[in-house]
């Protein structure tokens, strides 16, 4: 009963928090722009790496928000020595390709960093503002179905029928490769068809998060009554049983199909000999899949800034250690922004690393949703400031280039990645 209280209880604070008008702010149009182009110069092997390095839970950062800030903003060959990249393929091959970026305009003319009333505790509705997502029809379907788990401990989202995306620092530590990623593998939920599988009933838990990002009810709709006839076909049951299967959506949990990589991208400038204490601004990593894993993956988008996103909200899901087994959803607000940066509140904990935080938005007169990955979640980090510890999450933005080379990685070609 009390479960069912609590559940009640955040469903009315998410309405309250639907009707103050954050509706209206979530009519925006995605506007598309030219991006600069990371073009490949040269490559060099390298020898196998150590694979020797111990995997990070929570980055302590000796640099701060402001200190973050205080960077000078870096020259073009900088950040060509930043954006040029390691492959690590799972043979142990290693190369680093060096680029040439073309068509690049400096960060004056773009968005110099801005303060958004930084709030110095966490924003709570309720105890924790987390939700379990247990209702396996919504735990194997757009968009939480995008969220997958490494098999060293971090999360991470699809992002093209072969490529995953997370944070550098779940597969290398700025000096070597963590150990787990020498036959890294990419968890993806998917419900085992087996017959007789065990039942599990509908979660009321579930139902805030459904509420807050849920794909079109007909789609679910439709495709629920899609398996409810494929399972009432030659040799299925009678009419009793298929209709006691409306409440579910398959048989079977929902578990983990395990798909190993091909090859590990990191940009260089994640390597502390780099960039020191501007690395955080680097921590991403593409992963290449052995196959192709059939769902539908989420799409990049540059990410606007904080007040053009409707409701200055991001969302994102991942498989937090102190949930196992459970996949964890949740949104916020951002506070504060630099060029590279977002800098939040949202609740999680150690295991959400490397997931895709996203914006949803409903351009006019369009009725379906549409969300974008425009950040990586990169972790919780305290830091010291005047002598204060201070705690908060970041994020990676996906800014012009980092679009731009994450496009190249996918396709392998800058040509197919001018616009973004
Ligand atoms: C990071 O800092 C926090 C707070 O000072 C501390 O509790 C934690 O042990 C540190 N973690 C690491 C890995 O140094
Ligand atoms: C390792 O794999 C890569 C990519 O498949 C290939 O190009 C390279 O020749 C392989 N190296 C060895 C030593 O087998
Ligand atoms: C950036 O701004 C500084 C100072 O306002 C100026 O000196 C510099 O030329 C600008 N750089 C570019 C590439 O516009
Ligand atoms: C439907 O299946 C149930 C359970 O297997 C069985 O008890 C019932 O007799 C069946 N009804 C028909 C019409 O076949």
């Amino acid at each position: 009963m009390d479960h069912v209280y609590a559940a009640f209880i955040v469903l009315l604070s998410l309405t309250s928090h639907l009707t103050r008008g954050d509706d209206v702010h979530d009519d925006y149009i995605w506007q598309t722009n030219k991006l600069p182009k990371i073009v490949n110069s040269h490559t060099f092997h390298l020898k196998s790496p150590d694979f020797q390095a111990d995997p990070r839970l929570e980055l302590n950062g000796t640099c701060g928000i402001e200190c973050q800030k205080n960077f000078p903003n870096p020259t073009l060959s900088d950040l060509e020595d930043y954006l040029s990249y390691e492959t690590v393929f799972e043979n142990g091959t290693r190369i680093l390709t060096k680029v040439n970026i073309q068509g690049w305009r400096s960060r004056n003319e773009t968005v110099p960093s801005t303060k958004h009333s930084l709030r110095r505790k966490r924003q709570v509705y309720g105890t924790d503002s987390r939700f379990s997502i247990s209702d396996k029809h919504f735990m194997t379907n757009y968009p939480f179905s995008t969220a997958i788990k490494l098999s060293s401990g971090c999360s991470g989202i699809l992002i093209s029928p072969k490529h995953a995306l997370t944070a550098a620092h779940c597969l290398h530590d700025g000096k070597d490769y963590v150990k787990d990623t020498k036959k890294l593998r990419v968890g993806i939920l998917k419900i085992r068809s087996k017959r007789g599988g065990k039942r599990r009933k509908g979660s009321k838990k579930s139902r805030g998060g459904e509420r807050e990002d849920m794909d079109s009810q007909k789609d679910s709709k439709k495709q629920r009554r899609k398996s409810i006839q494929k399972r009432s076909a030659p040799g299925g049951r009678n009419g009793t049983e298929s209709q006691n299967e409306k409440s579910s959506s398959g048989s079977g949990k929902p578990s983990f199909q395990w798909t190993r990589v091909k090859s590990i991208q990191i940009p260089k400038g994640w390597f502390t000999d780099v960039t020191g204490k501007l690395a955080i601004d680097y921590d991403y990593a593409v992963l290449e899949l052995k196959r192709q894993h059939k769902k539908k993956y989420m799409e990049l988008g540059i990410s606007p800034k904080v007040e053009k996103m409707p409701g200055s909200r991001v969302h994102f899901s991942s498989f937090d250690d102190d949930r196992p087994g459970q996949l964890v959803y949740r949104f916020c607000s951002i506070s504060e922004e630099s060029g590279d940066l977002f800098y939040q509140y949202c609740d999680a904990e150690p295991g959400s690393s490397g997931s895709g935080i996203y914006i949803r938005l409903k351009e006019p007169n369009k009725k379906k949703w549409k969300r974008k990955i425009v950040g990586i979640y990169s972790g919780h980090q305290w830091v010291e400031v005047n002598g204060e510890q201070q705690d908060y999450n970041v994020a990676v933005r996906i800014t012009p280039l980092k679009y731009a080379q994450i496009c190249l990685w996918i396709h392998g070609n800058s040509a197919d990645c001018a616009q973004g």
